[in-house]
Parts: structure tokens; sequence; C-alpha cells
């Protein structure tokens, strides 16, 4: 079996420093605000991978269907000899890639859950025969250390997760990419499109309340790791369209008015009835927009790919 290598670049305690200042940060501010990455731990990754199933959840399947018509020509494009993803995940939709790279030898998963890494490592190790597995357990958002690692890279950055982050966070995100790659490297970005609200509202609202349950789970993330008393179920989920900045919002509104106690920051919460938390954006894409976030970073668009209903969108950039 090839190896399997894992790499904490954040220290334990790391994480829990962090979650403080932002918990401490978005909980005090005004609208209420909780960052994306505290979502998940064990539970939220597995509620994440539910999402993917949803009938209404769609921008797995339409991503999966690029990959499946796209990676020999990926390969072929890039030549790539190590494949670095961020926010991997459970790796599922890479290995249509994976498979692809006729000379493909290292793969460096990037992500902050754990439990993700190490079972998508561990089976992409035993089913794949002289590939090493390399798993950087990273936040994405930091400053990265790549392993020294045989080139050409491929960066790739799926699910659309660009769209989590801020446009200000997306153009710092971008120009930190644009600086792990060297001439002959490329980016492969996954970017969800702007199309009807009533099919992006589904995808965040989907009538099994599997996204309600998603977005609650960091509530009890917070009471786990910060002793909070948070009842999750005295939150509503709310998913609405932001059709300025076109992008979902996910929120989670106090059904009462209600006092939160967190005693890992010595700190009460008052929420009135009717409050709401913003916990996550996801926004929408267009050609000419990704178009020219990547060119703001330093990167050149080759390639736009969309599946069959252009509802989702992968693109190839390279270092000019
Ligand atoms: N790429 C997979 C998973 C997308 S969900 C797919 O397309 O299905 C987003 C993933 O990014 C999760 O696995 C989450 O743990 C990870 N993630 C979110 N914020 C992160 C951050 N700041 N640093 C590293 N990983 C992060
Ligand atoms: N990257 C995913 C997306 O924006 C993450 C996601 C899907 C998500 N469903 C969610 C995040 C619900 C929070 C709540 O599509």
């Amino acid at each position: 079996m090839s190896p399997f290598l894992v790499t904490r670049t954040l220290p334990e305690d790391a994480t829990s420093a962090a979650l403080r200042a932002d918990v401490l940060h978005g909980l005090t501010g005004n609208p209420k605000t909780l960052p994306p990455k505290w979502f998940y731990d064990a539970r939220g990754s597995e509620l994440f991978e539910r999402i993917t199933e949803l009938t209404e959840y769609y921008p797995t399947r339409a991503e999966r269907e690029i990959l499946i018509d796209r990676a020999a020509g990926i390969a072929a494009a890039t030549g790539a000899r190590t494949l670095v993803e961020l926010g991997s995940g459970s790796s599922e939709k890479t290995r249509h890639l994976i498979d692809a790279f006729p000379g493909l030898k290292v793969y460096v998963p990037v992500d902050v859950s754990e439990s993700a890494l190490t079972q998508a490592g561990q089976a992409l190790v035993a089913e794949r025969p002289g590939l090493a597995v390399h798993a950087l357990i990273a936040d994405f958002t930091a400053r990265l250390e790549l392993p020294d690692t045989p080139g050409p890279r491929l960066v790739a950055f799926l699910g659309g997760t660009i769209g989590n982050l801020l446009p200000a966070e997306r153009a710092e995100f971008l120009a930190s990419v644009r600086a792990l790659l060297s001439p002959g490297d490329a980016l492969l970005l996954g970017t969800d499109l702007v199309k009807d609200e009533g099919v992006l509202v589904r995808a965040y609202d989907d009538a099994a309340g599997v996204t309600a349950a998603f977005n609650r789970n960091v509530l009890s993330v917070v009471n786990r790791e910060l002793g909070a008393d948070f009842e999750p179920d005295a939150f509503d989920h709310v998913a609405l369209w932001d059709a300025e900045r076109e992008w979902i919002e996910m929120r989670l509104r106090s059904r009462d008015a209600q006092t939160v106690k967190i005693p890992a920051l010595d700190l009460a919460v008052e929420f009135a009835a009717g409050e709401e938390l913003r916990t996550e954006v996801s926004a929408k894409f267009r050609q000419d927009g990704v178009r020219g976030e990547l060119a703001a970073a330093g990167l050149e668009l080759t390639h736009w790919w969309t599946d069959g209903g252009g509802r989702f969108a992968l693109s190839l950039s390279v270092v000019p």
C-alpha cells in the first residue's frame, strides 16, 4: 500500500483559540454572525455528505457530471503530478479526477475536518496503489505550506466552497492560491452559477430538514467546545436569496427572546424574539465575474465548462 501521511498545520489548541475569537467577535457584533468553517466537526461533515445526496441539492451532481465529462481534458491540459485539493471533505467526486491523471503521484487533501480527511485518505491509498496521499489538517484561509512534491501541481477547489467566503476574503484567498503556484501549475475552481431563485432557495432549505440540522449543528459545536448552552431547537433555519449581492444567506432565527451563556468567554448573549444570526453565505457566480476575480489575483482563465443544465461551472486557470 502507498504511504498515507497526515500533517496538522494547526496546533491542537489553535482551533479552540480561533473558535473563541470568532465566536466572541461574531456574537457581540451587530448583526450577529458565525464563520462557516465551524460547521464541520465529525457530525457536520456527515450531515454535509447527506446534503450532497438530497434531490434539492443539485451542485454536487452538476459538478460530478462536469468532472466525469472533462477529467481527461483537465489531465491533458495540466499534466499534473501533484493534485492539491482545498476543502476536500470526503474526496468523493475527486476520484473521477484522480483516475483520469496518468502521471499523478501525490494527492494532497487539505481540510479542517480531521475525520473526513482520515476516512477519505485511508480509503484512497487502499484503492489506488501507486498514489501517495499526504493529508493536511489546515485552514485554507491561513497561510498554507504545501509538502514538497513533484510538479506540475494542480490545485482544486470544488463544491462551490469559494462562495462561502465573503468578497474581500475571496480576493485574499485567490491571491494566496496564486502564491502557491509556479509557472506550469493550474487552479481548478468549482463555482455555482446564478439561476432561478426557487431552485437556489430549495437547495439550501430541503424538505427533509437536513440542511436545517446542518445549520443548527454549528450551535452544538459552540456548546461542546466553549461550554455554551444554546438550545439548537430554539432557532429556526432560514435560507434566503440576496438578489443584489447574488448570494444565498443562511441564518438561524431565535424563536423567542433568550439569553445564551458562553462560560469559556465569560459572555452572556441576548437574542431578541425573531433576531437572526448569519451563519453562512453561498455566493453564486457568472463567468465574467469569475474571470475578473481570477485576473485580479494574477490568474488567467483558460477553460470554462458547465454541466448540461448550465447550473454549475468548473474553470481552469493558470499563471500567465
Ligand atoms: N469538496 C467537497 C466538500 C465541500 S464542503 C465537495 O465538493 O463535496 C466544504 C469543505 O471545506 C468541508 O469538508 C469543510 O470541512 C472544509 N472547510 C471549510 N472551511 C475550511 C477552511 N477554512 N479550511 C479548510 N477546510 C475548510
Ligand atoms: N459549499 C456548500 C455550498 O455553498 C456548503 C453548504 C451547502 C452549506 N449547504 C449548506 C453551508 C447549508 C451551510 C448550510 O453549497
